[in-house]
């Protein structure tokens, strides 16, 4: 069975329009594991524009939630990742000018500023994963550098669902790199842009451990739960 990794940022992205208390990441986090999810992902953006370091040092703290932290490689996120050891740590490259994070790291011309990250993240027992794009090279990189894990970014694929457009080599591209990545003895991971189609195409690929899933997941969660918070209202303007 396939691990499920929900991301909740765009729970603080929600929260952080009327800078209020509601909705809690924490309390969804919790939520999230109660339903089934076997982590939750997180993102610690440099401009802390949806999840707040508050956020992560709570969810943090909670035991039974293993949590994912996603980090852009620069050392003060490492001397955040490193001083309150999450459980799991992402590296993923970050743009400030970029809505979502659009492509895999630059593995080849960070490779030692990733390699030391790495090296220190492992020495605290911190299981890691490169965010990469779908190629063998930054998978052999990827292996060299000591990441545990990779996380093969499935934005392209998943356009190319949703546009009904013909997914077929980038479905294979996937599947030949997780193999591959599989075989080198790197546990394989993806997420980025899926729905429910294309989580039950890339779920095909035994290879693929665990999916990262948060803004089509978080947004049907809106659509699933308004029948019961209307009805709440509508009870309550009863009296
Ligand atoms: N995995 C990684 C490494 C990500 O950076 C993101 C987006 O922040 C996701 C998965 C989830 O992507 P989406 O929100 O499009 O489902």
């Amino acid at each position: 069975m396939k691990r499920l990794g929900v991301n909740i940022d765009h729970v603080a992205t929600l929260r952080n329009a009327r800078a209020e208390k509601h909705p809690d990441p924490l309390n969804i986090a919790k939520l999230a594991i109660k339903c089934g999810a076997n982590s939750i992902t997180i993102h610690l953006r440099e401009d802390r524009r949806h999840i707040k370091d508050l956020d992560f040092l709570k969810i943090n703290k909670i035991n039974k939630i293993p949590l994912n932290l996603e980090i852009g490689a620069t050392n003060k996120m490492l001397k955040i990742a490193l001083r309150h050891k999450p459980r799991f740590v992402c590296i993923v490259p970050e743009k400030r000018k970029e809505i979502t994070t659009e492509g895999g790291l630059n593995v080849k011309k960070n490779k030692n500023k990733l390699s030391k990250f790495i090296k220190e993240l492992n020495k605290k027992k911190i299981r890691t994963s490169l965010f990469i794009n779908p190629n063998l090279l930054d998978i052999k990189l990827s292996k060299i550098i000591g990441t545990k894990c990779i996380e093969l970014h499935t934005g392209k694929i998943s356009n190319k669902i949703k546009k009904n457009k013909n997914y077929i080599k980038e479905f294979n591209s996937i599947k030949n790199c997780a193999k591959f990545a599989n075989r080198i003895g790197l546990e394989v991971h993806a997420g980025h842009g899926m729905d429910y189609q294309t989580t039950k195409i890339l779920s095909k690929i035994k290879e693929i451990k665990e999916f990262n899933i948060g803004h089509f997941l978080i947004g049907e969660s809106i659509s699933n739960g308004l029948k019961n918070v209307i009805r709440k209202f509508k009870k309550y303007m009863r009296n």
